[in-house]
């Protein structure tokens, strides 16, 4: 099996190739996400919704994250595997940036990282890469500054906000990152930033024309029903196959139909 690396996705990019990605946080998707061929599984800190519960990115710890991206690693032997540095372990200064990113990458053996936000953590993000640690962008909507924004509507509408997002794409460039995700931002902005930039773009709500696409998996197998804004397309109803799942085994129990003669010892 040939390992994708982050110079495969620039070889995609320049070969006109879309790259795929989708968060896993657990070993056993993991395992089916990468036979099933996609370039790069994301440990996302959306672990702390869909896995966790909480209500924002904010809670969850570095060292849960380690958790869910060494199960990760452990199911993947052919994609890239990117993990998030959580709200808390990156944005103080940059030490505590460079300590975090090597706890990550000793404990998990992740072979990138990923960070929120542009010029404010350029600083941490160069001692990164300095440190031979791939890193990867993450400009638009950055769900950790949720607070800052106060909701979860589209970014960079206003000239700005815009023209911010455009110098920080280049900033996080020049930094040295290998890829960029960019997040709920409109179309027309995504394709002018992706055209301006040598990295490839990854978009998740950000229109067709970045370099790659990227999903909640548990958006995109349609777990959690109640999540249902314009840039999702669910592939699978899996809510309503689990609870059908779950009710015929209730069923069989409570009737006496399971297990049977050939199920037992
Ligand atoms: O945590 C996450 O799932 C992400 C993606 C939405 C890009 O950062
Ligand atoms: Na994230």
């Amino acid at each position: 099996i040939k390992k994708v690396t982050t110079n495969t996705l620039l070889r995609l990019k320049v070969n006109g190739e879309k790259i795929s990605m989708i968060t896993a946080y657990d070993f056993s998707f993991a395992k089916l996400f990468d036979a099933a061929g996609i370039d790069v599984i994301l440990v996302g800190d959306s672990a702390s919704n869909v896995m966790a519960g909480h209500e924002s990115t904010l809670p969850i710890t570095l060292d849960q994250m380690i958790y869910h991206a060494a199960s990760v690693i452990r199911g993947t032997e052919r994609a890239l595997v990117v993990v998030d540095l959580p709200f808390g372990s990156y944005q103080s200064n940059s030490d505590v940036a460079l300590a975090s990113a090597i706890r990550i990458m000793k404990e998990t053996g992740a072979h990138a990282l990923k960070l929120e936000g542009g010029e404010e953590v350029v600083e941490s993000i160069k001692r990164i890469v300095r440190a031979g640690i791939p890193v990867m962008g993450h400009l638009g909507l950055t769900p950790q500054s949720i607070h800052k924004f106060g909701t979860y509507v589209v970014r960079a509408k206003e000239e700005a906000e815009a023209n911010k997002l455009r110098s920080d794409a280049l900033i996080l460039q020049e930094a040295g990152c290998f890829a960029v995700v960019l997040e709920k931002i409109p179309a027309a902005l995504a394709k002018e930033v992706t055209e301006s930039l040598v990295m490839p773009t990854i978009g998740i709500g950000a229109g067709m024309h970045c370099g790659g696409q990227v999903l909640v998996m548990h958006d995109l197998l349609g777990i959690n029903t109640e999540f249902k804004p314009r840039f999702l397309r669910n592939y699978l109803n899996m809510a309503e196959q689990v609870t059908g799942a779950v009710k015929q085994y209730i069923a069989d129990v409570k009737n006496n139909d399971f297990p049977n003669e050939s199920e037992q010892y």
